[in-house]
């Protein structure tokens, strides 16, 4: 592992007083993305940053209106922001609709210093994939939660009532039975699963198991394995002691359903994130009833917001950390 160590602490290298592009581009790249598929692309200009979809590494199966794709490129865009604000560059981000070649375009100015909080974040913050404490968290943690995600065109829905989360939990099991089911589904999160830390430097991209507080292996024996033990009822088990464990769950909901809605998910989640981070609480995803079509309406009506789409179900608590998971390069992401 010291060498996926070195590389996960060498991205998240603190940021220069003075960072040039390439600098906050490597903090927007520190994003959590789905599958870890990286699916971005940066352009930069003179105090800008465009940052645009790479549908090359989308997840047509779990992802099929790339509705994931674009909430990732809110993420990115936000931790530029952040990252520019706290260093003194406020910027604004513009998003240009245009379908699937939606982008954003992040321009940097010149200003009071903002957000440091938030940005001494940004290299700590990861999806926590494990069981959490079970304890509550304080009415002033879940205040500044509630108040970091605050993003116009954006709800948040926070629940930490146990009957409740009974009910959300009902559905996350709804929407993993059809998942597991699906024979495509579960191909494309295995290929893009890293068994073992030399997998992972090689693409410096995908689940590296560890992340997931999973054992490492050969990828001969990872993927026997994974045949082997991957089920429905493992896996239904394993998000009730995750559920059971965690202080409350946060559904987004964007008011418009489109790639414009996604982006504004995105920059609420993170600054979510980033903001439990530095509350020492940690964060992980459990989308199965935003992802699976069949459930996400009912659930919808089940959460009182008929007719409209939950667009991320996180669920939040505190825990020890797991391993940081990887990025490609700077040199990689840019067009
Ligand atoms: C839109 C989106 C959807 C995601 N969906 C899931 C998910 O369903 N299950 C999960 O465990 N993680 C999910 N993640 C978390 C990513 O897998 C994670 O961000 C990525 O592997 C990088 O790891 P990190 O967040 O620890 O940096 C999602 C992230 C995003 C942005």
């Amino acid at each position: 592992m010291s060498e996926y160590d070195a590389a996960a602490a060498d991205l998240r290298a603190k940021l220069p007083m003075e960072p040039q592009l390439n600098d906050l581009v490597r903090y927007a790249t520190l994003a959590p993305n789905s599958h870890n598929t990286q699916p971005w692309k940066f352009r930069l200009g003179s105090n800008q940053v465009d940052i645009l979809p790479d549908l090359a590494r989308n997840c047509p199966v779990v992802d099929p209106d790339d509705h994931h794709v674009f909430v990732t490129l809110g993420c990115a865009a936000e931790n530029l922001l952040i990252a520019g604000r706290a260093r003194g560059q406020p910027g604004q981000a513009t998003i240009n609709l245009d379908g699937k070649n939606t982008s954003i375009n992040v321009g940097l100015g010149q200003g009071a210093v903002s957000d440091t909080e938030l940005l001494d974040a940004i290299p700590m913050r990861q999806s926590t994939r494990s069981d959490y404490d079970g304890q509550a968290l304080s009415a002033n943690d879940l205040r500044l939660l509630e108040q970091a995600a605050t993003m116009p065109g954006v709800e948040t829905l926070f629940i930490t009532d146990r009957a409740r989360l009974d009910g959300v939990l009902d559905y996350v099991i709804e929407g993993n039975s059809v998942q597991c089911d699906d024979p495509a589904f579960v191909q494309e999160l295995k290929d893009w699963i890293r068994f073992n830390p030399d997998a992972a430097l090689e693409t410096n991209d995908g689940l590296f198991t560890a992340c997931s507080g999973n054992p490492t292996s050969p990828n001969w024996l990872g993927k026997l394995m994974f045949d082997q033990f991957f089920s429905k009822d493992s896996e239904s088990e394993k998000y009730k002691g995750h559920m059971n464990s965690s202080a409350g769950v946060v559904i987004f909901v964007a008011d418009r359903e489109d790639e414009e809605g996604w982006i504004n998910v995105g920059r609420s989640f993170q600054r979510f994130a980033l903001q439990a981070t530095a509350l020492s609480v940690r964060h992980a995803h459990l989308n199965m009833p935003i992802e699976v079509a069949d459930v996400r309406p009912e659930f919808a009506s089940w959460l009182g917001i008929p007719g409209k789409r939950p667009d991320l179900v996180i669920r939040f608590g505190k825990a020890p950390a797991l391993p940081m998971s990887l990025r490609r390069q700077v040199s990689e992401v840019l067009t």
